[in-house]
């Protein structure tokens, strides 16, 4: 199948050389002359584990093309798939469309013969509606069926996520879709038949019911970390016992600094909203959205308290910087709060991610950046582990303590365990339990 893919970002470039992996023939497009131009030269504009090879491969075999030119990119796709950024609209929290739109208008001067048009992106319940009502409004003669396949992959994880999918929601509105929708995920559809077929509007909505559900399962185990910490409870163990009931499930049960990332904050904000637009708030989601944006600054007063309460004049050291690892995204990522409540506090902090250096650097200026984590802990009164990189799990905890003013480590991700790291002579504080 010709597969033409808008937007060649963390989702459409995965999905877009995922495709091209299945066999189709496969263009990608963005409005971004950089990104295009890089990616024609063979150079990834992001970091996702396994991504440089697997795009290597299919552009070399002819498969996976690159280009700004998005009118000829449609005009000859049997389906083209949106997946352009939906970000949270200034000022009220919904989610912005505008990108969304604006593609949907240049798809329907360039579209020829019969195509299928996917939303991929994660939009509001009732835009694809709106994408076909512009779309006709735009070119009354277009022969198109506007479809919704949110997609679920993680960043980091994106590749195996994609090529091994729980399930692929589809939603239609003209069964004419049906047919090519099984064909461009052919390769999944017959090994695992995870496809599910829904209305359009039941696709969309259950996109958002999904990263809500996660957010508040994350949120739950939060909390139920801050009740341990109280009572002397060990929210790993009570993550454990739970979620071995198969009615609750054991993952998304870490707790940590909170949830952060392209996605999980501003989808539950525009979930939230469609909530209160369509007077049905959905109060459980709106706390998870208070609770999750408090506790990313109480983190900041944890590592605070570490400090004896006094943090003016401390250098503190923090490890990680990206919202999780294996990702050079920094979107919404809680390490900026938690920076943010330190400096405002009037600590000096120094700081190191494997991957993430240069996306931080554009939204953390005040932040002296370092070459590894042992640079990190130079001269710090406190190092504090943010993200979970396997480069920060086995530290040579002793070093740290010799490069360090005092050996305070607080780790928010439960990283290390209690006792190792006071037998390396640390005050150690973690999340939801005290040894
Ligand atoms: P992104 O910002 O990384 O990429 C979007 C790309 O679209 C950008 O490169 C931008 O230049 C391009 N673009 C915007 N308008 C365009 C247009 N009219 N024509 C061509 N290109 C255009 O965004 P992302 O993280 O890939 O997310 C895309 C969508 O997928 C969002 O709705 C997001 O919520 C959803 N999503 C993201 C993830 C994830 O892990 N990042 C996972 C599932 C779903
Ligand atoms: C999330 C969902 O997991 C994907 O299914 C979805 O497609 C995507 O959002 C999206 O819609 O864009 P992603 O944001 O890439 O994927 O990463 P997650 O692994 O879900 O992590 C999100 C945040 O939650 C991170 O800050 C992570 O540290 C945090 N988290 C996750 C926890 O604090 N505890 C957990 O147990 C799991």
């Amino acid at each position: 199948m010709r597969v033409t893919m808008i937007g060649s970002g963390y989702v459409g470039l995965v999905s877009g050389a995922c495709f091209a992996d299945f066999g189709h023939d496969v263009v990608c497009v963005d409005l971004n002359t950089a990104k295009i131009e890089a990616l024609q030269r063979g150079e990834i504009p992001i970091f996702e584990p396994g991504l440089d090879a697997l795009v290597a491969t299919n552009a070399s075999a002819g498969r996976l093309t690159f280009t700004n030119d998005l009118p000829s990119a449609v005009a000859q796709a049997d389906i083209v798939f949106v997946a352009v950024g939906t970000p949270s609209r200034r000022g009220d929290g919904h989610a912005d469309l505008s990108y969304v739109y604006a593609a949907a208008r240049d798809i329907a001067r360039a579209v020829r013969g019969f195509t299928v048009i996917v939303t991929k992106s994660t939009v509001p319940v009732g835009t694809g509606d709106e994408v076909e009502r512009i779309i006709r409004e735009t070119n009354p003669e277009a022969d198109v069926v506007v479809v919704s396949n949110p997609e679920f992959l993680r960043e980091g994880a994106a590749i195996e996520d994609f090529k091994r999918p729980d399930r692929i929601v589809v939603g239609i509105e003209d069964e004419r879709a049906r047919p090519v929708m099984e064909e461009v995920y052919r390769p999944l559809y017959l090994n695992q038949g995870p496809l599910i077929f829904t209305g359009r509007r039941t696709a969309e909505l259950t996109k958002y019911a999904g990263n809500a559900f996660l957010a508040m399962k994350i949120t739950f185990i939060n909390e139920i970390a801050d009740l341990c910490e109280q009572t002397g409870a060990n929210v790993q163990d009570v993550a454990r016992g739970i979620g071995a009931d198969n009615r609750i499930g054991s993952k998304f049960l870490h707790p940590g600094p909170g949830y952060g990332g392209s996605c999980f904050p501003k989808d539950t904000l525009a979930l939230a909203k469609t909530g209160q637009d369509y007077g049905t708030p959905l109060r459980l989601v709106e706390t998870t959205i208070a609770i999750n944006d408090q506790r990313k600054r109480a983190m900041g007063r944890k590592v605070i308290a570490a400090l004896q309460g006094k943090a003016r004049g401390k250098t503190v050291g923090v490890l990680g910087l990206t919202f999780k690892p294996n990702t050079d995204d920094m979107r919404d990522a809680p390490s900026i709060a938690i920076i943010q409540t330190l400096i405002d506090a009037g600590a000096r902090v120094r700081a190191y991610d494997p991957e993430g250096m240069e996306a931080a650097r554009a939204v953390l200026d005040n932040v002296e950046y370092c070459e590894s984590a042992y640079d990190a802990a130079k001269g710090a009164d406190c190092l504090v582990l943010v993200t979970e990189w396997n480069a920060f799990r086995s530290l040579d905890l002793v070093r740290i303590k010799d490069l360090m003013i005092s050996p305070v480590l607080v780790d928010l991700r439960n990283v290390y365990r209690p006792n190792e790291a006071e037998a390396a002579g640390f005050a150690y504080t973690s999340v939801g339990r005290r040894s």
